[in-house]
């Protein structure tokens, strides 16, 4: 049985007392709970310290995620944040690759590869996100690119490691933007991603989860949710939400 995953992008919003509180909320709202579900938060960097403190007093099972880290494992860096320093304050995923890094940050591939390789390394867990852009979708080349962007990170890493993956299809243009992918547009692509994955790591893919991203929300969760190889979602504007957020999860049941 795949792990049934909802994971929250808080992107670079919220303060820390709001963040601290968005997390109280979520964690009250999920208290009777017992829905097999795996919750994740990711916060700013800036957070990370008194989330995981409040996460450890409250006995939560919510789980801490970072957006991004350093490709580097440690050095003359300024600014970044290494994977064991993660991997130190209680994380136990780290989002690699969200369509924002690659865009503003240019960050290629071949530094998807490095990262995702320190994050295996420290036994944590990547949440590794692909997706094509409006342009792609429009010129019939979304699975092409996918397919690639998979290829290019992935198949250079060994079955046992990749089954520590978690994926994200997030069409870039459904992010933040109201546009939602349908649900049938959903399942095609994660079917179509699990077959990728397959051609490579065979006894793999069927235990890697797979999750939707992109303008997710509580009036369209049940929907995306219910394709046989949507594993959950990675949700950013509505996980700033606690109500929405919470909603967003118990759909996924
Ligand atoms: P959105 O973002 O839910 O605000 O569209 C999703 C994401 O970027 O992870």
């Amino acid at each position: 049985m795949r792990t049934k995953i909802v994971a929250g992008n808080w992107k670079m919003n919220t303060s820390v007392a709001e963040g601290e509180l968005l997390v109280r909320q979520i964690d009250f709202l999920l208290k009777d709970n017992t829905a097999p579900v795996e919750v994740i938060v990711a916060p700013p960097f800036t957070h990370l310290v008194s989330i995981a403190s409040i996460l450890k007093d409250n006995d939560s099972k919510v789980v801490l995620a970072a957006q991004n880290c350093a490709y580097k494992e440690s050095g003359a860096y300024t600014g970044e944040v290494s994977v064991k320093m993660l991997k130190d304050l209680g994380c136990k995923y780290i989002i690699i690759g969200h369509s924002e890094r690659r865009e503003y940050f240019k960050e290629s591939n071949e530094d998807l590869k490095q990262k995702m390789e320190l994050v295996l390394n420290n036994g944590m867990h990547p949440i590794f996100c692909i997706g094509e852009n409006l342009q792609e979708r429009e010129e019939n080349r979304h699975f092409e690119v996918v397919a690639e962007q998979i290829k290019d990170v992935l198949y250079s890493f060994k079955g046992a490691d990749v089954a520590n993956v978690v994926l994200a299809y997030e069409p870039v243009w459904a992010i933040g933007t109201g546009k939602t992918a349908s649900a049938a547009q959903a399942e095609e692509m994660h079917a179509y991603i699990r077959r990728v994955v397959a051609d490579k790591f065979k006894g793999y893919a069927d235990e890697i989860p797979i999750l939707y991203g992109g303008s997710c929300k509580p009036s369209n969760a049940q929907e995306i949710f219910e394709g046989d190889n949507v594993d959950g979602g990675l949700i950013g504007g509505a996980s700033l939400v606690a109500q929405d957020f919470v909603a967003i999860i118990k759909a996924l049941v």
